[in-house]
């Protein structure tokens, strides 16, 4: 089988990353990671890339070369995946349309609700009895495109932000993986 080459982009931790790299390194798992994009020189998810020695770019999404750039950059490192793990900035249509190849994210809600950022401690005040993650296709609008999997697990008593947190983000660990065997199943 032929890894498909995968470039992810990040703003933070990285656990995510962290965790797609330990799963690609599993033989029939369908991705490589060869090259890791954030747009914040501090994220800590960039000493996850140095570690396990995948190239890394940091990019300013001041500029108005970015986009252009980090085309070539995808381009250079044949990349047929963007695995979007935590990357606070909305991709340009334009920028989407050039890529033309498959972009999915990983959103910390049960889509559509919640979109956007602070989504635990919407859910707290929504009382919502269920939450998870979704992975899901990448357009121009924020966390809209088509959902390719959910997980959730049900509020208990005693949850709150951080409890939320904590198991979204387990969750996120199967889902991410998982959504990518999905996406190259039949080829
Ligand atoms: C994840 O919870 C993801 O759902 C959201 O940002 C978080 C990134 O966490 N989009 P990490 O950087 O992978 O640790």
């Amino acid at each position: 089988m032929v890894k498909k080459n995968t470039c992810v982009f990040i703003s933070g931790k990285g656990t995510n990353l962290n965790n797609l790299i330990i799963k690609s390194r599993i033989y029939n798992f369908p991705i490589k990671i060869k090259l890791v994009i954030s747009n914040n020189r501090k994220a800590p998810g960039i000493d996850i890339a140095k570690k396990n020695s995948i190239p890394f770019y940091i990019i300013n999404t001041k500029s108005r070369y970015f986009e252009n750039q980090t085309l070539t950059l995808l381009k250079k490192y044949n990349i047929s995946l963007i695995c979007l793990a935590g990357y606070m900035k909305i991709l340009s249509k334009n920028f989407i349309f050039k890529f033309g190849k498959k972009i999915i994210n990983i959103h910390p809600s049960l889509l559509p609700k919640f979109k956007g950022l602070n989504t635990f401690e919407r859910v707290i005040d929504k009382k919502e009895s269920k939450t998870g993650c979704t992975v899901h296709f990448v357009n121009d609008r924020l966390d809209s495109g088509k959902i390719i999997i959910q997980k959730y697990f049900d509020i208990v008593k005693g949850d709150n932000e951080k409890t939320l947190k904590f198991k979204t983000q387990r969750l996120e660990y199967s889902a991410f993986p998982e959504a990518i065997i999905r996406l190259y199943r039949h080829t």
